[in-house]
């Protein structure tokens, strides 16, 4: 096969790894607390053939995920691409076949109408499966401790669209899932399915319902007793521009940011629409209610964050790209169109927001944050109760992701647990995992898992406890 194209999307640590790899007993410094059983997963992009076109963006890249099985003090990895419907067609052609993000005009003839999921933005433990999600698409069910692909996952034939979010939210309380697909009547379609998802995996309760405009629906917030989703104007770019090549989406500068706000066991008729001014959030770090009046917490930025999507004919502007922490509010019991207040939490410069799971739909106070600065590399822990945020930086020479939570054990208190993060070793060009004490990030790591090969750097990770992916009598270590 030819060379990867020299461009920046495959520079330096972003370089195609497109390895699949076990590695047993890595080294470590440092002592990983035997009460951590359990596996971290991450999710990595990483094309298995050079793309069809240069200029794409960086998310229409393969799944790959990583886990990371602790046990016993020790950590062993795995790591393999999600077996795809399109991965395994691209592998039999031994080339590129389908082309731009979110833009089936682009592909080779002979992917029409296939599957175009990449199952390359979140790795969930659901149902004693492990959930590689991406947005556009089903989710594909994985052996949580093979890594084997399974397939599509219906939610036991339940999944009422042909979408669904990276970002479900569990309820710790009932242990529902709550999810939702957008673009659920087909490309740039207004429609999205809201999804209530019982304990046994089975969609019990489904709303079908319009957005203001069709938009990049990334994230929402669930609380005890609502559903909210940011609309924010990361807007569809057109048919007619897809078919021209341009990318999926272009920002709208112009247009107005709603919240939409659904009660859980709802029904359309139900919804409520708050409006703001043009403004930009992607991830929800939590979201909780006091009886009518629901707060959301998601990084703001002034304007568009992302490079790739930026308002046609004008250069993005990463001044406006800076998010800091910020508490939307909004009253039911009021008429108010507007939101009540926009409270910032912290003047820290970041985003994929992380918590503490066992409190996502509830007060809480501890959130987690990766920094933006990319010459200098860092995460931050956000006290709510404090108003305190505290960061760690690795130096110059080393590229941290998303900061991920473990609880020191399921009856320790809010926040007492560990922070797991993936770091590349620019210079090294190799990757390491470090674990933090989740509440004194500043004294860095107190272990670092050495890999001897580098992953490329990924989105999302989710840890899951030995209970959760071997429900059953399955033994976690009997592949090791
Ligand atoms: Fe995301």
């Amino acid at each position: 096969m030819p060379r990867f194209p020299d461009i920046p999307m495959f520079q330096g640590i972003h370089a195609p790894s497109r390895i699949e790899i076990d590695l047993h007993d890595l080294e470590v410094d440092g002592e990983i607390p035997r009460d951590l059983d359990g596996a971290f997963y991450r999710v990595a992009p990483d094309h298995q053939y050079p793309p069809r076109f240069l200029d794409d963006v960086p998310f229409n890249a393969d799944g790959t995920v990583s886990r990371f099985l602790f046990r016993e003090g020790r950590v062993h990895l795995r790591h393999r691409y999600v077996r795809t419907e399109r991965f395994r067609l691209e592998r039999a052609a031994g080339r590129a076949l389908y082309g731009k993000y979110r833009n089936p005009f682009t592909d080779d003839p002979s992917v029409q109408g296939r599957s175009r999921n990449l199952a390359n933005t979140t790795p969930l433990v659901w149902d004693g499966k492990l959930l590689a999600l991406r947005e556009d698409s089903p989710p594909v069910a994985m052996d949580p401790i093979t890594l084997e692909t399974e397939g599509d996952w219906s939610f036991h034939g339940t999944l009422g669209g042909p979408t669904f979010t990276a970002h479900p939210k569990i309820d710790p309380r009932t242990g529902e899932m709550i999810a939702f697909g957008f673009a659920a009547k087909g490309l740039y379609s207004r429609d999205v399915v809201y999804y209530e998802v019982d304990p046994s995996g089975r969609i019990t309760h489904e709303v079908w319902f319009e957005i203001p405009y069709y938009c990049m629906l990334h994230d929402f917030g669930v609380t005890q007793d609502y559903a909210a989703f940011p609309i924010i104007p990361v807007c569809g770019a057109g048919v007619e521009a897809l078919k021209a090549g341009k990318p999926h989406y272009a920002w709208d500068p112009t247009k107005e940011i709603y919240l939409g706000v659904l009660p859980r066991g709802g029904a359309a008729r139900d919804l409520r629409w708050f409006r703001a001014p043009n403004q930009f959030c992607s991830h929800v770090m939590n979201a909780f209610n006091d009886r009518t009046r629901l707060h959301i917490d998601v990084p703001v930025a002034p304007g568009n964050m992302f490079p790739f999507f930026h308002e046609p004919g004008k250069p993005w502007d990463p001044a406006q790209a800076q998010s800091r922490m910020t508490r939307w509010t909004v009253d039911l019991a009021s008429k108010h169109e507007g939101f009540e207040s926009a409270e910032r939490l912290s003047e820290y410069v970041g985003e994929f927001p992380k918590i503490d799971h066992r409190y996502q739909t509830q007060p809480y106070r501890h959130g987690w944050l990766l920094g933006f600065d990319p010459a200098r590399s860092s995460i931050a822990h956000v006290d709510h109760q404090t108003g305190k945020t505290q960061t760690w930086s690795a130096g110059a020479n080393t590229a941290l992701q998303e900061p991920c939570f473990i609880p020191r054990s399921e009856r320790a208190a809010e926040g007492d647990g560990y922070i797991i993060t993936v770091a590349t070793r620019i210079r090294e060009m190799r990757t390491d995992v470090f674990l933090l004490d989740a509440q004194r990030l500043e004294e860095g790591p107190f272990a670092t898992i050495h890999l001897p090969v580098r992953l490329r750097p990924g989105y999302h990770g989710n840890w899951a406890s030995r209970a959760r992916i071997a429900p059953s009598s399955r033994e976690v270590g009997e592949h090791e």
